[in-house]
């Protein structure tokens, strides 16, 4: 009998492979983030809250654009903090107080692109 090591040893290399896509960098960046470090709002807005607010919230997706928003802040920290059953899912846990602020911020200075 004749084992095939051809097929052997590429077992390895595909389990290595597998292993290195089940756990993407960002994911862990942002899992191990403590609770009160400063708040990339910008990257927030391109992965997170991107799904639903268009543009880095400039433009309305399957959530309502928020530049120019006619809101107060206690509205947006409130929608931001819990969310609304089955439109927007809450974020209460995910941030501190200080970190929504910066996104309230980041909000109210939104701006269409230049040109
Ligand atoms: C799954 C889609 C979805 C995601 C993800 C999402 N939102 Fe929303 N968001 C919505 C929807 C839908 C509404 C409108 C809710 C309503 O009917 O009042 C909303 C409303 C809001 C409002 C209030 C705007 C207004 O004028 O009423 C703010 C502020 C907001 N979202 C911020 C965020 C932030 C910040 C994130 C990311 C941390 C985020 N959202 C992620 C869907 C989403």
């Amino acid at each position: 009998m004749k084992l095939n090591y051809g097929v052997m040893s590429l077992v390895p290399t595909v389990l290595a492979a597998s292993l290195g896509c089940a756990t993407p960098a960002h994911a862990q960046s942002a899992a191990a983030a403590p609770d009160n470090a400063p708040l990339d709002v910008h990257q927030l807005f391109a992965t997170t809250c991107g799904w639903c607010h268009s543009d880095g919230g400039r433009a309305a997706g399957k959530g309502p654009q928020l530049m120019d928003t006619k809101r107060d802040d206690e509205f947006i920290r409130n929608r931001i903090k819990n969310g609304k059953p089955g439109a927007m899912p809450a974020f209460g846990t995910m941030f501190s107080d200080a970190q929504i602020d910066t996104i309230i911020r980041y909000i109210r200075e939104l701006k269409p692109h230049e040109g």
